[in-house]
C-alpha cells in the first residue's frame, strides 16, 4: 500500500502537471500570435531581420514566431507573475472606450500595468539597444518577446474588454456544439475555425490569405495607414482604443450568456479577426524597423529621451 507521503507526492505531481497543462487563457491563440509575428518578420528589413535574429535564442533558428507566446507560458511562474496584468486592459462596463490614466493599471491601482504600457515599456528598452546603452538591467530577449506578444494582445479586441465580465471570460456560451465563453470564441475558436474549415487545417494557407489581403486584396488601400505612428510610445493607446471599439460592435453585440453561436456569427466576426492580426503583424514590424533601423527617425529621439528617464520603472 501507498504510503501517505507517497500520495501526497503523487498528487502534488498531478497538480503541477494540470496546473502546467492547463489551456493558456487570456491570450490570442497559440495560432493568432504565431501568425501576427510571421506576418512582422516577413516584414522586416535588413537591419531589423538582423538585430531579431540576434536577440533571439539559437535553438529557434531565427524564428521569431516560435516564441511569440512565450510570455503566456512563463506568465504563471512566480519569476514573471508580475507580467499577468501586461495581457490585457479591463475598461469601465459600456464605457466602450480606453482612456490610459482611468484604465492603464494593475488590479493593485500599479500605474502603466496593462498591455499598452507594457508595449511602451519593452519599446522604451529596445530604443537602447540600437544606441548601444542597453541597460543591463533589462534583458533585451525578453523584451523583444514581451513588445511582439503584447502588440498581438493589444489587437485582440477582447483583450480590451468591460472589467466586471473579465473581457468576455465570464460569458458562458457555446461555440457550435462545445462549451466556450466569449473572450475564447475571440482568442481561439474563429482562427481554429477559420483553418479547420475553410483552409484545411492548413495555418499557411490562411496566413498567404492574409497577407494576400493586405498585399494586393481588399486591405491595399489601408495598409499604409496601419502604419503611421507618430511617437511609438503613445501609439499602443490608439490600438487598444481600436480594440474596445471593435469588441463593443462586433464581439458583445449578438453573443450573451448562455446561447449558442455559430455560422452567422463566425461568418460576420472572422473578417475583424483576420484585419486585427494583420494590423498586429504590420505594427510589430514597423516597430522592429524603427526600432533596430539604421535610419534614425527623428520622432523616436524625441521621445526616447523623456520616456528613457520617465520609465524609469
Ligand atoms: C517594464 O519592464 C520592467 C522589467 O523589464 C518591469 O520591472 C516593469 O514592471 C515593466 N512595466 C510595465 C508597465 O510593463
Ligand atoms: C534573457 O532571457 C532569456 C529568456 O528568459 C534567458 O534565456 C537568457 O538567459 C536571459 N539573458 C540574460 C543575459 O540574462
Ligand atoms: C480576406 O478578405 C476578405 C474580404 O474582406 C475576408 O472575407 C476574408 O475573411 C479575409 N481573409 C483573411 C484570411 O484575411
Amino acid at each position: 500500500m501507498a504510503s501517505t507521503t507517497q500520495v501526497s507526492f503523487l498528487l502534488a505531481a498531478v497538480l503541477a502537471w494540470a496546473l502546467a497543462s492547463a489551456p493558456a487563457a487570456d491570450s490570442w491563440s497559440k495560432e493568432g500570435h504565431t501568425l501576427t509575428c510571421r506576418i512582422a518578420q516577413g516584414l522586416l528589413e535588413p537591419a531589423a531581420a538582423h538585430a531579431v535574429k540576434n536577440l533571439l535564442p539559437e535553438e529557434v533558428g531565427g524564428d521569431l514566431s516560435a516564441l511569440c507566446v512565450w510570455p503566456d507560458q512563463v506568465r504563471h511562474w512566480s519569476k514573471y507573475r508580475w507580467t499577468s496584468p501586461l495581457h490585457f486592459i479591463d475598461t469601465p462596463d459600456q464605457a466602450c472606450s480606453f482612456v490610459y490614466s482611468r484604465d492603464c493599471h494593475g488590479q493593485n491601482g500599479v500605474e502603466d500595468m496593462c498591455v499598452a504600457g507594457a508595449i511602451a515599456n519593452f519599446t522604451s528598452q529596445l530604443l537602447h539597444y540600437r544606441h548601444g546603452s542597453a541597460d543591463r538591467k533589462y534583458n533585451m530577449t525578453e523584451a523583444l518577446l514581451f513588445l511582439s506578444h503584447f502588440m498581438g494582445d493589444v489587437h485582440q479586441p477582447m483583450h480590451v474588454g468591460f472589467t466586471s465580465d473579465q473581457g468576455g471570460n465570464t460569458i458562458n456560451l457555446r461555440w457550435f456544439k462545445h462549451k466556450s465563453n466569449l473572450h475564447h470564441v475571440w482568442d481561439r475558436e474563429i482562427i481554429l475555425t477559420a483553418i479547420a474549415e475553410l483552409y484545411g487545417k492548413d495555418m499557411d494557407a490562411f496566413q498567404n490569405h492574409l497577407v494576400h489581403n493586405f498585399t494586393t486584396g481588399p486591405w491595399s488601400d489601408d495598409v499604409s495607414s496601419w502604419g503611421d505612428c507618430e511617437d511609438l510610445l503613445s501609439c499602443p493607446t490608439k490600438y487598444a482604443a481600436e480594440s474596445i471599439n471593435l469588441a463593443c460592435k462586433w464581439a458583445y453585440s449578438d453573443a450573451h450568456e448562455g446561447e449558442t453561436l455559430s455560422d452567422g456569427y463566425f461568418g460576420s466576426r472572422l473578417p475583424i479577426v483576420a484585419r486585427r492580426i494583420a494590423q498586429g503583424g504590420v505594427r510589430l514590424a514597423v516597430f522592429l524597423n524603427r526600432l533596430f533601423g539604421e535610419h534614425h527617425h527623428h520622432s523616436d529621439d524625441v521621445v526616447a529621451s523623456p520616456a528613457g528617464s520617465m520609465m524609469n520603472w
